[in-house]
């Protein structure tokens, strides 16, 4: 199939050119991110392929459908950016890779939590700047500490089976599962409020809907044990940022430990070095000597990036062949 690929970022490319060697499709590379403006790139294309910074709204939809486009294969797994109730009604197909690597976010939450923990970015920064103290760097021991994990799901799973190979002791809040035991270690199930009360690090690994949004904020930050830290590459939206800021401020909350940001719109995954940053509040969580973000970039390994390649071509191949679809995404599911 004609595929307009948008928001190519180098790092993906020869991904998909190698997977794509298998299936044949002709892929179109644009830079440019999809949206109302930038449709008139998808003129001559059967299908476009996205990322999670594309906004494909109603009437970029509409635009797309009368250029001819059939598909929307969204090379992630959340589709927060789709207007699916439009597409629907506009007879487009959305597809969408539901897992990659769990691994890979997992092993990146433990990097962030480790790095955030013992000041190592802090120490980098220092270190090449030939200032050799180590006033402020003083961390604390994971062993024997408590871990809440909300979401045990694939990667809140991995990362608890991390942390108990760390000696700590896990616990977990999901309505879906229960506790449960690792190599003979037990991943003890909690209640919510519980797990605030006595982790001692806590790390979100559930997805963003109605009922989850803004589900870290005042109440839950003050229920947190003093100096508790608190690391999110689950979605930005988890957690009420002004809140945030509050817990910061006070002292209450030992620090943050962040991926994923509310307002990611407009500044992840851009190089924004040479511009005024505009918004107030992450200019300001960007202070703190004890938060550490990053632009969402946990997916980010050669695995996933292979699995995601390796679907989002079999899901083009798929509706190509009108084969089934297991990567559809309809109308009627709620995840935001
Ligand atoms: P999953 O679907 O395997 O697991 C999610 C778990 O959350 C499920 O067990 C579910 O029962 C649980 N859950 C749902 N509602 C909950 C609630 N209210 N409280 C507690 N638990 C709840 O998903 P997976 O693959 O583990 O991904 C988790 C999240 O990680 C995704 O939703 C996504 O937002 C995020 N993610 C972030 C990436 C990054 O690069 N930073 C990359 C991939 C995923």
């Amino acid at each position: 199939m004609k595929i307009a690929f948008f928001s190519h970022h180098h790092f993906e490319k020869e991904f998909f050119e190698r997977s794509n060697e298998k299936h044949g499709h002709e892929l179109t590379f644009f830079s440019t991110e999809l949206n109302q403006l930038t449709t008139s790139l998808s003129l001559g294309f059967e299908g476009v392929c996205c990322f999670v910074s594309d906004k494909i709204d109603a009437k970029a939809l509409e635009l797309l459908k009368k250029n001819g486009v059939r598909l929307i294969a969204l090379r992630s797994a959340g589709y927060n950016n789709v207007d699916l109730e439009a597409a629907a009604a506009l007879g487009l197909t959305v597809l969408r890779v539901p897992a990659y690597s769990p691994h890979a976010v997992a092993e990146y939450a433990v990097g962030l939590l480790l790095s955030l923990n013992r000041r190592i970015h802090r120490a980098f920064g220092r270190v090449r700047d030939l200032n050799f103290s180590l006033e402020g760097f003083v961390g604390f021991d994971l062993n024997q500490k408590t871990v809440g994990v909300i979401g045990l799901g694939r990667i809140g799973r991995v990362f608890a089976e991390i942390m108990l190979g760390f000696g700590c002791r896990v616990i977990a809040f999901d309505p879906h599962v229960g506790s449960s035991e690792v190599d003979g270690k037990i991943i003890t199930y909690v209640g919510l409020e519980e797990l605030y009360q006595s982790s001692d690090v806590i790390s979100l690994h559930l997805p963003l809907t109605p009922e989850t949004h803004h589900m870290i904020a005042h109440k839950e930050l003050a229920l947190m044990k003093e100096g508790a830290v608190l690391v999110n590459t689950g979605r930005g939206a988890l957690i009420d940022t002004v809140a945030l800021i509050a817990a910061l401020k006070s002292g209450h909350l030992g620090g943050a430990a962040l991926d994923v940001y509310e307002e990611e719109e407009g500044v992840f995954f851009k190089d924004l070095s040479d511009k005024v940053l505009m918004d107030d509040v992450l200019a300001r969580l960007l202070t703190f000597p004890n938060v550490l973000i990053t632009s969402h970039q946990a997916f980010l390994t050669q695995e996933a990036l292979e699995k995601i390649a390796n679907v989002t071509l079999q899901n083009i191949t798929d509706f190509q062949n009108g084969a089934e679809l297991p990567n559809e995404v309809h109308a009627k599911t709620h995840m935001i």
